[in-house]
């Protein structure tokens, strides 16, 4: 197919077709990080923004690395260093730096909607690496690559998502990519942290783990973002991982071939336990490992779009 697209925003606006593609061309980039080389010339010349106005470890990182192994230029820019601290509205930081004329900004950002309401302000391509509560599409792309990769489809298949739904972009992002590409969405956790009307997303809602974790065939357990909650949402944390937390007992209602994914950051023996999060059925640093290759994938399809 031709590639279209000048910006990654949300898992909405991407068609099957172009989840496929995406996909696709992931996996056939990802052989380049186990050469012993791991670089290739395609993006020579190019010019990549990394704009993140909230902490990431994995996404920040992975884009810089993808960036580097196409031979891309990277340039680095967090809320902290960037003159926004002296009072410069966005608009004016985001005309600024498309005045240096770059040819993709990656931004996290804490308020929903900024990667679209750049996306229409600048020539640059943009893409969304997290805004706000809403949307976290190239961790929901890397999601449905392992998903895709360890058990050969996509279709079909159910997947429980366990923990903070309410506060959760990535849980958002999966709901819309998992149903998109045909499986099936199973949402769980304190109520008071499941939103009233998610269901309206595609996905289903039970108050019952058990019945999440024992019909599952990838577990999907997602960190309490105490840093989104207003107020306290569960008695305590203890508590939480009694209920809630996926740990050896809990696991031993699953399927045998089930798989344990995460985005990360873990709190280990809260939303899961250690002997889970390294266990035989955790897949989270190949979650890691291929989202180096999604974000090779996407930085090289915006940069090469066909524009129509
Ligand atoms: N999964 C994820 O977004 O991790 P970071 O916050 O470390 O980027």
């Amino acid at each position: 197919m031709n590639f279209t697209r000048k910006d990654i925003l949300d898992m909405e606006s991407l068609s099957v077709e172009e989840i496929e593609f995406i996909l696709n061309t992931a996996e056939s980039l990802k052989e380049i990080s186990t050469r012993s080389i791991k670089k290739v010339p395609t993006l020579r010349g190019k010019t990549i923004v990394l704009f993140f106005y909230e902490p990431s470890t994995r996404t920040r990182t992975s884009f810089e690395v993808a960036a580097k192994r196409l031979s891309a230029d990277t340039v680095s820019l967090s809320g902290s260093t960037s003159s926004m601290v002296k009072g410069e509205t966005l608009f004016d930081t985001a005309k600024n730096l498309e005045a240096m004329n770059p040819d993709v900004i990656v931004i996290r950002h804490n308020a929903s909607g900024v990667p679209h309401m750049l996306a229409k302000l600048v020539q640059s391509s943009i893409i969304n690496a997290g805004d706000g509560m809403h949307a976290h599409p190239t961790q929901a792309l890397l999601d449905l690559m392992t998903v895709k990769e360890k058990k050969g489809r996509l279709d079909g298949l159910r997947i429980s998502i366990i923990g903070d739904i309410a506060h959760s972009r990535v849980a958002r992002s999966n709901i819309v990519g998992f149903t998109k590409m045909g499986s099936e969405v199973i949402l769980t956790g304190p109520p008071t942290m499941i939103p009233k009307g998610i269901e309206r997303m595609g996905a289903k809602v039970t108050f019952d783990p058990d019945e999440a974790i024992s019909n599952a065939d990838v577990i999907m357990v997602l960190r309490i973002q105490k840093e989104r909650q207003e107020t306290f949402l569960f008695p305590s944390e203890r508590e939480y991982a009694r209920l809630y937390g996926l740990d050896r007992d809990s696991l031993s209602r699953a399927k045998d071939d089930v798989l344990i994914m995460h985005p990360g950051p873990l709190n280990r023996g809260v939303e899961i336990s250690p002997e889970v999060a390294d266990g035989p059925h955790s897949v989270i640093l190949e979650q890691v490992a291929n989202g180096v290759a999604l974000r090779m994938a996407l930085l090289y399809l915006v940069c090469n779009r066909v524009k129509e």
